[in-house]
């Protein structure tokens, strides 16, 4: 038997609770994988509140959150060749990883595992996927170019702090990311010019543009007014942030593209990038964890350890 946080019906983060369930076996074509850590993002909050269950159905009684781990392979299933006992993996797409151990589907085609770099601990590994997958989506949805100037909406978030680095590898111009005053100095650090989000916002902004291109990682009307005012053409917008009043002025909702995790760390190399980890909660808490990502300004990533 192992651990795996779960819950019965939709709610608060305070619904979730440990269970005792039997260890999985590696049907054809899964591995088994045992993570030891796991990734925390506001849509773990977003699908236990039922707000996206139109989206993301979620089998109740016992529906498990996470979206993304790291972890070490300990079983192969029949007719399994991307894989070997004792590879370190990263697992992403559908929930279901806030436990220690999970038989996942192990084929490209099924895009939820991918052999870990060796530059990445886990713990760094398992914050790879929500971030860096869609910060690589949105880049290409706006077609960045080298020397385009780019306006970043929530720069000091997850998804933010990708996007800037990527820009940067993908040889942009001037990068401004919005974020308040506590983190301009991290955004400054990951390479843009952070400006405070705020009354004003517009103006502030229109100091160091116009854009060639817009990312909104924060929603709202704010961002949506600076982002339509300094950047001409929807082509060259996109939110990652559900709103239909975005979508009504021409900011789009990303659509994600196919093997976007694969396609970045190929983008990566072995460039510097670094995604910093500022909370650390055993996977027994995880309640914990998701009341800390809805509160926001956490100013980085949050995971879950298992046995921690
Ligand atoms: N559509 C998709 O595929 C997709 C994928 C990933 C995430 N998302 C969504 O995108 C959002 C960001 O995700 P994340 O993982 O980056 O979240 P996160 O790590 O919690 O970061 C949220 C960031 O938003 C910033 N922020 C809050 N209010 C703001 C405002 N008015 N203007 C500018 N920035 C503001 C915060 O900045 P400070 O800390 O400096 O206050 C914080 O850094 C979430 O709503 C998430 O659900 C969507």
């Amino acid at each position: 038997m192992s651990t795996a946080v779960l819950f019965d019906q939709y709610g608060e983060p305070g619904v979730l609770y440990p269970a005792e369930v039997p260890d999985p076996v590696a049907g054809p074509g899964q591995v088994v994988v045992r993570y030891t850590a796991i990734g925390v993002n506001p849509v773990d909050w977003k699908i236990l509140s039922g707000a996206v269950r139109e989206y993301v159905p979620m089998e109740l009684p016992g529906g498990c959150l996470g979206v993304e781990a790291a972890g070490e392979v300990v079983e192969v299933g029949a007719g399994v060749r991307r894989f070997r006992v004792g590879d370190h993996v990263i697992r992403h797409g559908r929930p279901g990883a806030f436990r220690e151990y999970e038989a996942v589907a192990a084929s490209q085609e099924a895009d939820e595992l991918t052999l870990r770099p060796d530059r990445f601990s886990d713990e760094q590994a398992a914050v790879l996927p929500v971030a860096v997958g869609t910060a690589y989506s949105a880049l290409r949805r706006v077609g960045l170019g080298p020397g385009e100037r780019l306006l970043v909406h929530g720069a000091s978030g997850g998804v933010g702090l990708a996007v800037v680095q990527l820009a940067r590898l993908l040889g942009a111009g001037e990068v401004v990311g919005t974020a308040s005053a506590a983190r301009h100095g991290l955004v400054r650090a990951v390479g843009a010019t952070p400006v405070a989000y705020g009354e004003g916002l517009s103006e502030r902004l229109a100091e160091h543009g116009p854009f060639h291109a817009s990312i909104d990682c924060a929603g709202g009307p704010e961002s949506t007014g600076a982002a339509v005012r300094l950047v001409a053409g929807a082509a060259r917008r996109v939110t990652i942030v559900p709103d239909p009043a975005a979508g009504a002025r021409g900011i789009p909702l990303l659509e994600h593209l196919p093997l976007e995790l694969a396609s970045t760390l190929d983008l990566m190399g072995t460039a510097p990038f670094e995604l910093p980890v500022v909370a650390r909660y055993p996977l027994e808490r995880a309640g914990e964890a998701l009341a800390h990502s809805r509160r926001g300004g956490v100013g980085g990533k949050i995971v879950l350890v298992p046995g921690g």
